[in-house]
Formats: structure tokens, sequence, C-alpha cells
């Protein structure tokens, strides 16, 4: 099955970094989002990003122009109409990816895969409120995406090998390394990290060691890029209390139990570098 044309939906960090990779591979690529500010908001965060890899001579001036030709924002989700693939990246609610995915599915070319970028919701449960949960698959990146290698290409129950094979072979393509996981709690990244991450917060919780201290062990000991705590900034503590809580009710073991300070941290509003506090003050 080719892929030619697509659709990435929601122009957050995630998502405008990902319809960025793929318009960089050669993609044809609408970025939808019903709201304006936010699409406007993705654009120039992409623009930003080319500019800077010119600057540095990481790519030329001709594959920014490229990049930003083949990349078309949009807030009519109708195009969905034209495309292959609609790769999806909003919010992480189920209800409101369920609903999206009944629109998408509507109007997407029966032809046409849906993936979803979820980093823990159930992607069996997401495809069976689709009338095509065979073309249905998760494929989760890392953030920042343009510069992460790894895709999780997660199967649903239903997702059929064909479905798995065109979506392997697009994320090779973007020059990002897919592995094949299951339909499980977290899936595999995020099952492995975020205990890492909730454990750091646990060492600080009782007194081990410093925020600071904690990341440097993580940084100088382990030659981690970013230490646990700067990470958990970095991801958004409301992301990383969530994703605990799938664990926790997903594996029902109490290994998983979320940490009490990272829970009094996201009650306090502080959800790290995005609300310009979280283990650390930002600006
Ligand atoms: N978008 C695009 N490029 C970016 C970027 C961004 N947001 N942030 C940094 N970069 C690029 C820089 O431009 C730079 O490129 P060049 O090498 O061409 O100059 C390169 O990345 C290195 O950046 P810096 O020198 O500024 O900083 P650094 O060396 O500290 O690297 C980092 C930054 C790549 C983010 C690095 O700190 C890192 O790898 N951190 C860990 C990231 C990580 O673990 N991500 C996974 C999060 S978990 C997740 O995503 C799953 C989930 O579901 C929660």
């Amino acid at each position: 099955m080719a892929i030619n044309h697509m659709m990435v939906v929601g122009s957050g960090q995630m998502g405008s970094g990902i319809a960025q990779v793929c318009a960089q591979s050669g993609y044809h690529v609408y970025l939808y989002d019903a709201n304006k500010n936010a699409l406007d908001k993705g654009m120039e965060g992409v623009r930003k990003r080319l500019t800077k890899a010119v600057e540095k001579t990481r790519i030329s001036e001709h594959e920014k122009q490229n990049t930003m030709d083949l990349l078309q924002p949009v807030t009519d989700i109708d195009s969905v109409r034209e495309c292959d693939l609609a790769i999806e990246a909003i919010v992480e609610n189920l209800d409101a990816k369920t609903s999206l995915f009944n629109e998408l599915d509507a109007r997407a070319p029966d032809h046409a895969i849906l993936a979803t970028n979820t980093s823990s919701l159930p992607i069996t449960e997401m495809a069976a409120a689709t009338n095509r949960p065979e073309q249905f698959i998760g494929m989760h990146f890392m953030n920042p995406v343009p510069v992460m290698k790894l895709v999780e290409v997660i199967r649903g129950l239903q997702t059929s090998d064909a479905t798995y094979q065109a979506v392997e072979a697009m994320a090779t393509d973007l020059s990002k390394s897919p592995v094949e996981v299951d339909d499980a709690p977290a899936f595999a990244a995020n099952r492995i990290l975020m205990p890492m991450i909730n454990e750091a917060i646990f060492a600080v919780h009782e007194g081990v060691a410093s925020v600071e201290d904690v990341d440097t062990v993580m940084t100088l000991g382990m030659n981690h890029p970013m230490g646990p705590m700067t990470l958990a900034d970095f991801i958004g503590l409301d992301t990383c209390l969530y994703i605990m809580e799938v664990l926790y009710d997903g594996y029902n073991d109490s290994k998983y139990r979320p940490c009490p300070l990272l829970k009094k941290y996201v009650h306090a509003g502080w959800l790290g570098k995005k609300a310009g506090r979280g283990f650390y003050q930002y600006d």
C-alpha cells in the first residue's frame, strides 16, 4: 500500500514535529488543527526549526522550501478525503480521540490507514470504535520528534499485517527506527522510562538526594542526555502522572504507584517546562 498523501491531526509539539519529518521525507502533508491559533503556532515552530537547520548547514535553503511547500496547514478535516494515512496527535483523552477517529473514519478513503501517536491509551479499543480496525495502528514518536530516532509501532488485536508493514516501511522512510510493540499498558518505551522517572521522584521525596543531584547521578553516572527530573519537566509532569496511572491501573501492581510528590506538583499546577515551573524554575 503506497502512502503519498497524509494528514497529521493536532499541531502541538508532537503533531508539528511529526508533520515536519514527514514533509522532509517527501510526503504531502496536511497539518490539521481546528484551532487556527494553534495551527499557526505549529507551523511557526516548523519554520523556526528548519531555519535553524539551514543556519547550521544541516539542510539547504532549497530543502527547507521544499518541506514548507509539502506542508499545508488546514482547519477543515475534510482534507482527509485525499489521504492514504492520518496520524492523530491530539490530547491524551480516550473520548476525544475516539470521537476524532469517528470523524476521520467517516471521511477517509476506504484504503486509508488511521494511526494514533498516543503514549499509553489502548490501540485495540480505539480501533474497535472505527469501521476499519484492521487498518488502525499505533505510531508512537518520541519528543523531540525531529531528533529522536525511535518509533514504537503498536499493533491492536485486529491490526492487519499489511497495515503493520506499510507503517513500518513508512517509519523507516522517515529515517526512524521502528520497533514492533504489543498493545499493553504504556507499551514498551513508557513502561520502562516512567517507572525510572517515578523512582527518581521518590528518591527526592524521601530525601535521598536533591533534584539536581538525582539528575547528576543519571547524566554523569549513566550518560543519559538529560537527568530524570529535567526529563520529567520536559515531558510534562501531568503526562508523567497520567502514564503512571495507566500502568498502575493496567497492571494493578503497587510497583507502579505514582509518587505522592509527583501528584502534589501536578495538583499545584507545577507541570514542568511548559508551565514555567516544575522540579526546576524556568524563565
Ligand atoms: N526540535 C528539533 N530539534 C531539536 C530540539 C527540538 N525540540 N531540541 C534540540 N534539537 C536539536 C538541536 O537543534 C541540536 O541539533 P544539531 O545537533 O544539529 O545542532 C540537537 O538537537 C542537540 O540539541 P542541543 O545541543 O540544543 O541540546 P542537547 O544536546 O541537550 O540535546 C535533546 C537536546 C536532543 C533534547 C537531548 O537532551 C535528549 O536527547 N534528551 C532526552 C530526550 C528524551 O528522552 N526524549 C524522550 C522523551 S519520552 C517521550 O517522548 C515518550 C512519551 O510518550 C512521554
